[in-house]
């Protein structure tokens, strides 16, 4: 926005402005109106288009514990499958770790599509008068170093809004205006795991009873359950080729051969509702506090996602944010807030570390394992793979890391 712009813009202003009204952004906006604070979401997509839109859906035991300690919880309890078993398929032949009876007290996943989790959030934000605005695109943040923080914004009708705060929550993800608002001293710490995968949504019920991790000369295949009638696949795939680029039939063909299906049964086929390309790649921002501005989820951090921690971290992180943010406008105290940054980057290190460890698990070296450094490469994966078969130590690491957050 121009300094004539500006000076026309409408104005708005809440104690919190929260950008995106994904998971973070929408646990954040319900406990901070729950705790009486004033505070508003914008959100840059439609209503229709964050409740429809499909990405995880696993959610560990802490994430459901969260729900419920603030009666957010029900609609997972009503819908969500429990889930505590996976399945390794490799050349040596298949495996289960039933990780969900392994760990600290055996701790089990919640089957529930981040669409319907996300719908709930929003259900019950707004049925007790929360604010939001949908379709207003969050421009830039601007003075967090001070006081009197603003969010600039573009309305739905194309009108420009300069919207002050005392604080603002950056939820809006990994392309949104938070990031872009960052100070120099920000540091993006960035790591590429040189794998793409293709994710798939298929119209088909799951066809196993457990999540799948094939491991192929060809590259991984994954299968994880959504719902009775939907379930997710993915397949390793080479970074730069379009999504379209293959027929269903060999999408399938595919699947079936990576996922042993000669041996182990055959896949459930349907239609393939989505296709997107996803390169498995990681960061994070440190600090996620600059000034008066803070942020959660996507926004500060992102990980690959083959060990699903994303929105867990997203959940949890949110959490702290609201009862820091809470105590800083009710009580004056803003210690929480202080800690805020370096207790999620301990969650977050810890998360990347273990995500990582199962990127390198699950993958072939991106040109195939025919070379001499992706033989040892691969020679590495099958002595992993053969611990976690037959180490009840290792199984139990596996499982803590797995479910935890
Ligand atoms: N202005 C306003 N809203 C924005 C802007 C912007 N400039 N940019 C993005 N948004 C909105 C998006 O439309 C989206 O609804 O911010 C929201 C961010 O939501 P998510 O991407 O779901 O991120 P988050 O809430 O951090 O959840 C993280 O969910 O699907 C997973 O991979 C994701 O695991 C991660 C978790």
């Amino acid at each position: 926005m121009t300094e004539s712009q500006n000076s026309r813009a409408l104005r708005e202003s809440a104690d919190v402005i929260v950008l995106g009204a994904g998971p973070a952004g929408l646990v954040l906006g319900n406990l901070l109106h729950a705790a009486g604070i004033d505070c508003v979401l914008l959100e840059r997509a439609s209503r229709t288009h964050v409740q429809t839109r499909a990405r995880a859906g696993f959610l560990a035991p802490n994430t459901g514990r969260i729900l419920d300690r603030h009666g957010l919880a029900d609609g997972l309890h009503r819908r969500g499958l429990r889930h505590g078993t996976c399945e390794f398929r490799t050349e040596d032949g298949r495996f289960r770790l039933d990780y969900g009876s392994l760990g600290q007290g055996g701790q089990q996943h919640h089957v529930y599509p981040q669409q319907n989790l996300v719908t709930d959030l929003l259900t019950h934000y707004l049925g007790r008068g929360g604010r939001i605005r949908f379709q207003t695109e969050a421009l830039a943040v601007r003075e967090a170093d001070g006081t009197r923080p603003y969010v600039t914004t573009r309305e739905p009708d194309g009108r420009p809004t300069r919207w002050s705060a005392r604080y603002v929550a950056g939820c809006d993800g990994r392309h949104g205006a938070a990031r872009r608002s960052l100070p120099p001293g920000a540091v993006r710490r960035h790591h590429d795991h040189g794998v793409t995968w293709l994710g798939l949504l298929a119209e088909a019920p799951p066809s196993l009873d457990a999540v799948g991790y094939a491991i192929h000369d060809r590259g991984f295949a994954g299968h994880m359950a959504r719902t009775a009638d939907v379930t997710r696949y993915y397949l390793q795939w080479q970074r730069g080729i379009p999504a379209d680029a293959w027929p269903e039939q060999r999408i399938w063909d595919e699947l079936d051969d990576r996922m042993r299906a000669a041996d182990h049964g055959p896949l459930h086929r349907g239609t393939l509702l989505e296709r997107g390309i996803f390169d498995l790649t990681c960061d994070v921002i440190e600090p996620l506090r600059h000034g008066s501005l803070f942020l959660a989820g996507d926004a500060a951090s992102l990980l690959a996602p083959a060990a699903a921690k994303g929105t867990n971290l997203a959940v949890l992180e949110a959490e702290l944010l609201a009862g820091a943010l809470t105590d800083a406008l009710t009580r004056g105290d803003t210690a929480g807030l202080d800690r805020y940054s370096d207790q999620c980057l301990a969650h977050i290190w810890r998360a990347q570390e273990f995500t990582g460890w199962m990127t390198r698990l699950l993958h072939t070296a991106p040109g195939g394992d025919q070379d001499a450094g992706s033989f040892f490469h691969a020679a590495l994966r099958r002595s992993r793979l053969a611990s976690l078969r037959t180490s009840r130590i290792h199984q139990e690491w596996f499982a803590e890391n797995y479910v935890g957050v």
